[in-house]
């Protein structure tokens, strides 16, 4: 197949380039662009050139599965410097995005016109990355750095108004894109010689400078465990200090130190990962799924309310129900309130505010069901309280609903018996805050019908979620690791680690919050309850909650919060406590180094990960990655327990977790028959290329 066409309409040539799905510039791509070029360039009956696009975008911009391998020429920068030295203009036709390379690409353009709804970026800096094909050096010339460095520092992409009013974009047109462009490119051929983005400097003056470094200076302090942020600096400062050319190189050689970082590495393994997450095997999105037009939510908790607004913020009418007049209000009032905040903020309007708001109705009674297309049940987590209102949905829903859990641990065979019609009941287990958190696991029982999974995950897109789906279990994949990780942080503190201690090295690590300062805000009660119903127990957590220590919420929990503060300080007392309990259980205690500890943390949950992975709850390493960081905060830098395993070595994982097995006299640490044959034949995670179970 073509991957760029040729073709002529009166003096403009147009290259419309055809590499679906999303125009990424591969290797095959880039060298067609330039036969395309040359011959525009050679045909004297040509005077100017388009570049446009088939598809929905413009161009993602690089092939990110070529990154790492070795360079195929025409590299970009070739390419890049080919339009920019054309005699002939270059006008770009974007549509859809103009992403990475491909807003590179744009930039040598010397003209651009652009789409209504386009989206232009450069996102770079989400793949540890920085822009290596002149991102850096013709973006401030187009537009000054003071606006370039944060959009590329971001790397969230504007809209083609905005492109336009930094006058990135020449020209916004409605209607024929393409004919604007011929009609651009002909106008700057009538003028003579193009100029060139590497030539402007109008752009950077003493001002333009002075912004950035004050920009610069904020984010180096900001910028944490990532290298690529004071790399973007340094390229970015090239347009003030170096000539065109050589800004050009220094950007490209950082680019490229980049690239090889294991920091990058595990972005664009996440980033691959998550979009295979959402394919099952078997299970076809585009077809048999059922029309969502019209949901319920059953609970305006916090869960429930945060879900609704999801449905609000896609534009899905739903109604949100609840069985008192004054929890209803309560709910509502939350919702209203947390879209309120969006507004002071300034990230919603008032006008999409009340839209949003006009989507939701809040009712009384489960009969306000009667006419969704799905009803997602947020209500009390326990068994008993599910089954009723699945029992009575049953009843009540129309033929063909899909009826959800929104449950994070129960089992949802058990709760589809509640009903005649298994095969709509499904788990969607969100993630709070729901309107926030990317997370939707999926949770497909035996029973359910494959085209109400397809509809879920498709559901899921449009709801700005990435959805996995996952098998059912206990915890799912989620929950059941962090329950791993929960008994691991509570054998810490008996072995002798204190709670700001486990904390910390989480946080070291690159976590948000560690363990406890969690456990504290999300309330202790609620694993103390978790446990009671499974008749498990913790010493230390429980003699915390007896003593009413629920964390946040009741002033202390594994850290003092006087005065309402939100920032937990170390307690005498719960440190005493500890101390008691690792004495009573006959346990000398021993100081133990971040390293250490992150071990102990971590490790129990990839042995989970491999057993996850051997049931088939998981279909891939990277389902339980995608999960862990879209939803649990893992650093997505890190790429997830699994992708992190294979950097430790699975070796070292077994033998550290046979000592905690051997330790610990707990013989569900010992090392998973998955990760033991894996290690046996000297592989990783990475090459289990399809599903084990
Ligand atoms: N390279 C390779 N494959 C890409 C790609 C890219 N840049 N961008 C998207 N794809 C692939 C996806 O893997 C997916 O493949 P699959 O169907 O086999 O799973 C397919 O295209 C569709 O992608 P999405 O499922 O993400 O489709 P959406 O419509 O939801 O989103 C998108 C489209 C907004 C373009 C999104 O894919 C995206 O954000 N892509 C990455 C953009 C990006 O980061 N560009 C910068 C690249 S780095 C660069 O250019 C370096 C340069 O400076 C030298």
């Amino acid at each position: 197949m073509e991957t760029v066409r040729l073709s002529q309409r009166g003096s403009v040539a147009i290259a419309t380039i055809d590499n679906p799905p999303v125009n990424a510039l591969s290797a095959s791509l880039r060298a067609a662009l330039v036969d395309a070029l040359s011959r525009a360039a050679a045909d004297p009956a040509v005077e100017a050139i388009v570049i446009a696009a088939a598809g929905r975008a413009f161009i993602a911009g690089a092939d990110i599965s070529e990154f790492g391998r070795p360079p195929v020429e025409p590299t970009l920068p070739d390419v890049l410097a080919i339009i920019e030295g054309s005699a002939k203009p270059v006008v770009a036709a974007i549509q859809g995005v103009a992403l990475g390379g491909g807003l590179e690409l744009a930039l040598a353009c010397h003209g651009r016109v652009a789409a209504p709804g386009a989206k232009l970026g450069l996102p770079e800096i989400k793949l540890g990355i920085i822009p290596g094909a002149g991102g850096t050096q013709r973006l401030p010339r187009v537009i000054g750095a003071a606006k370039a460095f944060p959009m590329m520092l971001g790397g969230e992409p504007i809209s083609a108004e905005k492109a336009a009013a930094f006058g990135l974009a020449d020209r916004i047109v409605e209607g024929d894109l393409v004919a604007a462009a011929i009609a651009l490119a002909q106008e700057l051929a009538a003028k003579g010689a193009p100029v060139k983005t590497a030539e402007r400097a109008d752009m950077l003056t003493q001002s333009d400078r002075e912004t950035f470094e004050v920009l610069a200076r904020d984010a180096a302090a900001r910028s944490g465990d990532m290298p690529n942020a004071l790399a973007l600096i340094e390229a970015v400062r090239g347009v003030f200090t170096l000539p065109f050319g050589e800004g050009l190189a220094a950007e490209r050689a950082l680019f490229l130190k980049l690239v090889a970082d294991d920091r990058s590495k595990a972005l664009r393994y996440a980033f691959f990962a998550e979009r295979e997450a959402a394919k099952v095997p078997g299970i076809d999105e585009g077809k048999a799924a059922r029309q969502i037009k019209q949901a319920a939510v059953i609970g305006a908790g916090t869960m429930g309310g945060g879900i609704a607004m999801c449905f609000a913020n896609a534009g899905i009418p739903v109604t949100v129900i609840e069985t008192t007049q004054e929890q209803l209000d309560k709910g509502y009032a939350r919702i209203r309130d947390t879209y309120g905040f969006s507004v002071k903020r300034g990230s919603l309007t008032e006008a999409a505010r009340d839209q949003r708001m006009a989507l939701i109705t809040p009712k009384l009674g489960l009969e306000a069901a009667a006419e969704a297309d799905i009803v997602i049940e947020a209500a009390f987590e326990e068994m008993s309280v599910k089954q009723e209102i699945f029992g009575a949905l049953d009843g009540i829903a129309k033929q063909g609903a899909i009826l959800a859990s929104n449950t994070s641990y129960l089992d949802l065979a058990t709760i589809a018996m509640a009903t005649k019609r298994p095969q709509d009941v499904i788990g969607t287990h969100f993630f709070s805050p729901a309107n926030v958190m990317k997370l939707l696991e999926i949770v497909r029982p035996a029973g359910v019908a494959d085209d109400a999974v397809a509809t879920a995950i498709s559901l899921g897109r449009r709801l700005g979620k990435v959805p996995v789906v996952v098998g059912n279990c206990f915890g799912f994949v989620g929950n059941r690791m962090l329950e791993q990780r929960t008994r691991a942080a509570e054998r810490l503190l008996i072995a002798g680690a204190l709670p700001h201690e486990v904390d910390a090295a989480l946080t070291g690590f690159g976590f948000k919050m560690g363990p406890f300062a969690m456990s504290d805000l999300a309330g202790n009660d609620i694993g103390w309850r978790t446990r009671k119903s499974r008749g498990r127990t913790a010493a230390v957590a429980d003699a915390i909650c007896e003593r009413g220590w629920f964390g946040q919420k009741t002033g202390r929990g594994y850290y003092l919060y006087p005065d309402g503060a939100r920032a937990g300080q170390r307690d005498p007392e719960v440190e005493a406590l500890i101390a008691q309990v690792s004495k009573e259980q006959g346990v000398e205690r021993r100081a133990m180094k971040p390293d250490e500890i992150l071990a102990r943390l971590l490790d129990p949950m990839v042995n989970e990960g491999a057993k996850i992975l051997a049931e088939g709850i998981a279909a891939r390493p990277g389902d339980i990655d995608t999960i862990w960081i879209n939803g649990y905060n893992w650093p997505a830098w890190r790429g997830g327990p699994m992708h992190w395993a294979d950097s430790v070595g699975l070796d070292v994982i077994v033998e550290r977790l046979e000592g905690l097995a051997a330790e610990s006299g707990d013989a569900t640490l010992e090392p998973a028959p998955l990760l033991r044959k894996l290690t046996a034949e000297r592989k990783g995670f990475a090459d289990l290329k399809a599903r084990v179970a």
